[in-house]
């Protein structure tokens, strides 16, 4: 059935996401994000998969603000590590503390995998980034889609942009850490990037 709102709540209080997010998929949708919806209880990310806490939080916060409502849910997956940081890779090594600045928990979250792979060979550190996207009007799921970005994780941090993992994330095409790219190249390869394409197409069936 083709929906004739263009208005969507993109399930995150994120600036950054919500702006990565409208450059895709263009001015014609009108943006929303939950510092919107101040009142409403925040959806906990306790899937076992990135697909159902993408999945989780797009129904509940379109149910709890009535509004068509896109969600994503990304991380770390290690090979050595049997996937982890996975599900887990925004706490890692431990909750945020209070007032802990998010470059610190980046900081501890890397040397946590660095020791975990200390003695795991560079041809074994292969791993991806992966993000999974899910569209939602109340409890009907419109749209899910899946990216990821390979990769290896070497053994010391190189490069200063981005967040995150970026910059243990080797890429062998390009011969850099994500951390060594800026955001519009990043953009074109990465996990993120990569679902937000996927969804775009997508949306053109139903919108
Ligand atoms: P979220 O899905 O945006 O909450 O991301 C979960 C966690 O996965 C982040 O806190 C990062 O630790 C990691 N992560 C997700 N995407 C990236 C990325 O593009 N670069 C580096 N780390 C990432």
């Amino acid at each position: 059935m083709p929906i004739n709102n263009n208005d969507i709540l993109i399930a995150t209080t994120n600036p950054g996401k919500v702006s990565e997010i409208q450059s895709c998929l263009g001015k014609e949708f009108t943006l929303h994000n939950l510092k919107e919806f101040a009142s409403i209880q925040e959806i906990e990310e306790d899937g076992k998969t990135f697909e159902e806490n993408a999945r989780k939080k797009a129904i509940g916060y379109s149910k709890a603000t009535g509004h068509l409502t896109l969600a994503d849910d990304s991380g770390l997956v290690i090979d050595a590590l049997n996937g982890a940081p996975g599900v887990k890779s925004a706490r890692f090594s431990g909750d945020k503390l209070p007032n802990e600045e998010r470059t610190l928990i980046d900081h501890r979250n890397i040397k946590k995998v660095l020791e975990l792979l200390i003695d795991v060979p560079a041809e074994k550190r292969t791993a991806r980034f992966v993000c999974c996207m899910c569209l939602a009007k109340s409890d009907e799921i419109l749209i899910e889609t899946r990216g990821t970005l390979e990769g290896i994780i070497i053994e010391e941090e190189i490069g200063t942009n981005g967040f995150g993992y970026d910059p243990i994330f080797f890429v062998p095409s390009l011969n850099k850490t994500v951390a060594q790219l800026n955001q519009d190249e990043k953009n074109i390869i990465s996990h993120r990037g990569n679902a937000l394409k996927n969804l775009k197409e997508q949306m053109k069936n139903i919108f």
